[in-house]
């Protein structure tokens, strides 16, 4: 078929084989098919809808569109997460270092910054002379070497997710659970993976904003990597506030080594604590929670986390001296701050992470089109949290870039992400629920 008749059978509702998957994405992966058919086509499934068959089928083709590695001669179980994304979300970066410091080995492919939410591998980027682009070969020896290694998708590995990744970016067709599983789980089933934990969230900052399209995610992703023969567990975590107190690029970077310092704000460290205690127990090095956490705790408090994520940094040819004094770079860019209007009396009652995600994008934080140039240090720190008091005129939040171009926009766009309430409210925890064995644990609300 030409790619015209696919789009064609998609726009009037119909599936397609699992041979026509296979075909359709292997001709985009090697050039065939241009963006511009392959765009029409993902809007015409977005809006249509495609049967469970035709993820797998998907997430198959995608998974095959490159090699899948066999790690089984490296010691150890290897255990990865992902999440679904978020705002302020930078877990990936301490916990990773974190996991592999209590002799979890982590290989982990990440993806670029998707719609408003930031990216693990723009991040690293933003670690001046760092390389999320590794050969097979190199990503093997980091991993048997110092037990971590943070890629991106490459021509070798999930190439039809790194093409379909960056369209759905900017084709607003990312919202969409058969989508999410197979761009998510193409890359991780590549990875070569003994189990997988999945960070996936809900709120006004995820793609799936209501709890029961997120359980449903959740549901689904679980599903099918079992299908593929791994073992995963999802964490349900609400995304309704950005997750500790920095945006952006770079100032999510120096929020992760302040993490692995021991000193980041609650909700940041209960979320990074709680995934990492899972793969410690997933990769066996604990039989508890509660000895993972134990673990994960110690591998902060004795600096082996951190020293084990300026391994990393170095190996992938990263500066570690600029980890070692993140104040320092961002001491270079322009900053201006955020002032709470005449009307804001009482308390922070929340702060809207998709409001702050899309002024992160304006800033330069994010793309708008494939071809957009990241700004490393946009982006903003939130000085003032929900159920802190506030006064007309008091700094709420800290916006920053490189350049002063489009600084006052974003001034205005973060201090309208604060509402405030007349009496003070605390955070719940941000850990909601459990999925695993097909079940929810029904553990949580509120603290
Ligand atoms: N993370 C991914 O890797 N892909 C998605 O589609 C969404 C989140």
């Amino acid at each position: 078929m030409h790619a015209v008749d696919y789009i064609r059978l998609k726009r009037d509702g119909g599936h397609l084989s699992e041979a026509q998957w296979h075909d359709l994405i292997e001709r985009y992966t090697d050039g065939h098919i241009p963006d511009y058919q392959m765009s029409a086509f993902l809007m015409a499934a977005f809006l249509n809808g495609m049967a469970d068959t035709e993820m797998v089928a998907l997430t198959d083709a995608m998974l095959h569109s490159g090699v899948v590695l066999d790690l089984s001669d490296l010691p150890g179980q290897k255990v990865d997460k992902h999440s679904t994304g978020g705002v302020g979300d930078k877990v990936s970066i301490p916990l990773a270092p974190i996991v592999a410091a209590c002799g979890v080995p982590v290989p982990m492919i990440s993806g670029r910054g998707l719609g408003h939410t930031g990216g693990t591998l723009d991040k690293l980027e933003s670690i001046p002379g760092f390389s999320t682009s590794l050969s097979i070969e190199a990503y093997r020896k980091q991993l048997a070497e110092i037990g971590v290694v943070m890629i991106g998708q490459t021509d070798d590995i999930a190439p039809a997710d790194r093409k379909l990744y960056a369209l759905r970016d900017v084709t607003s067709t990312v919202e969409f659970v058969p989508f999410i599983a197979a761009s998510i789980l193409s890359k991780k089933l590549a990875e070569g993976i003994d189990a997988l934990l999945l960070d996936v969230k809900f709120g006004s900052g995820a793609f799936m904003q209501a709890e029961k399209d997120a359980r449903h995610l959740a549901e689904t992703l679980v599903g099918v990597s079992e299908r593929f023969g791994k073992p995963a567990v999802a964490l349900l975590t609400d995304m309704d506030q950005p997750l500790g107190c920095a945006v952006g690029n770079w100032p999510e970077v120096a929020e992760s080594v302040m993490l692995l310092r021991g000193e980041a704000p609650e909700d940041l460290m209960e979320v990074t604590l709680a995934l990492a205690a899972e793969m410690i127990v997933a990769g066996r090095k604990a039989s508890t929670i509660e000895e993972g956490t134990a673990q994960a705790r110690e591998a902060i408090r004795s600096g082996a986390a951190f020293e084990r994520f300026k391994a990393m940094v170095t190996a992938q040819g990263g500066d570690p001296s600029v980890v070692d004094e993140p104040g320092a770079r961002m001491s270079r860019a322009i900053a201006a701050d955020v002032h709470a209007p005449a009307d804001a009396h009482g308390f922070v009652a929340r702060i809207d992470a998709l409001d702050v995600g899309r002024a992160m994008i304006e800033l330069g934080a994010g793309r708008r089109t494939k071809e957009d140039d990241i700004d490393p240090l946009a982006g903003c720190v939130l000085l003032k949290r929900q159920g802190d008091p506030v006064v007309p005129g008091d700094v709420l939040a800290r916006v920053m870039a490189s350049t002063e171009a489009h600084l006052a926009r974003a001034v205005a766009d973060v201090a309208r992400a604060y509402r405030y309430a007349p009496t003070a409210t605390s955070p719940d925890s941000r850990i909601r629920d459990r999925f695993s064995n097909g079940r929810w644990e029904g553990r949580m609300t509120a603290k």
